[in-house]
């Protein structure tokens, strides 16, 4: 049984989570665990508590961790929303030492995407899907055929003279007091913008607010079809676990 469980951890702005999670089926196998991110969130600082999520759980094994920005080959390479000292760092080689268990360190919205395609709204598509997350920034992930190409970035393209993201996630709506369907205009130019560059099949829009995406979602006009995220709150988690369990693999056979 012990091969069929994986785990995952979620780096966030506010908080860092994380969870065994049941490889086949895509849902946590026990209920997750929080440790505020520390202020300032340094690599070292965070490093420690995804040391103290992971001897929550008494987990020893390879484990998979999110990080909001770009990871290129474990190492950090951009700092939109994070503490700029992650730049240049080798996030994954970091949590390796830090944890002393091999670890993969990938984009929180690639780990997303992956979820929702293993396990989730795009559950064997294997067209071309945009997996799209809303939050304090907006993520992307592009996988086709089930294969994702990292790193993709659609948030910042530049939307009317601005970083798209700042106009059109989810912190945007908040700071400038939007009504969902002022939002969804903006949504609407943003996701215009994007299918006409990528023309994907489906796009999936996740992040905390497609929880609520009954309010807002059939407002964004694209002639791409658009779901909700199913995996919510857990796809980070889920999709980098499974992008750790397969890593590892890959690894193990290579030698
Ligand atoms: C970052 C992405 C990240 C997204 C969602 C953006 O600002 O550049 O790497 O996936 O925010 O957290």
């Amino acid at each position: 049984m012990a091969d069929k469980l994986g785990f995952g951890v979620d780096i966030g702005g506010s908080g860092v989570k994380g969870a065994p999670v049941d490889l086949h089926r895509g849902k946590l196998a026990d209920d997750r665990y929080r440790v505020p991110t520390p202020v300032p969130a340094t690599p070292d600082a965070v490093a420690e508590v995804v040391r103290e999520v992971l001897d929550h759980f008494g987990w020893r094994d390879p484990f998979g961790c999110t990080f909001p920005a770009v990871v290129q080959h474990g190492v950090v390479r951009t700092a939109a929303n994070v503490d700029p000292s992650w730049i240049g760092t080798d996030g994954q080689k970091l949590l390796e030492n830090v944890t002393g268990r091999p670890a993969l360190l990938v984009n929180d919205a690639d780990a997303a995407g992956v979820a929702e395609v293993r396990f989730g709204a795009a559950r064997e598509h294997d067209g071309v899907v945009l997996v799209s997350t809303l939050g304090t920034g907006i993520g992307s992930a592009l996988v086709t055929g089930g294969h994702l190409v990292p790193n993709t970035e659609l948030g910042h393209l530049e939307l009317d003279g601005h970083d798209a993201e700042s106009r059109a996630a989810d912190s945007a709506r908040d700071r400038d007091e939007l009504s969902w369907s002022d939002w969804a205009a903006r949504l609407t130019r943003y996701y215009q913008h994007v299918e006409s560059l990528f023309w994907p099949d489906l796009i999936v829009v996740g992040g905390g607010v497609s929880k609520h995406s009954d309010k807002w979602l059939h407002l964004v006009e694209t002639r791409t079809e658009m779901v909700p995220a199913q995996l919510l709150n857990n796809a980070g988690i889920v999709g980098t676990a499974v992008l750790a369990a397969e890593h590892n693999h890959k690894k193990h056979h290579k030698h």
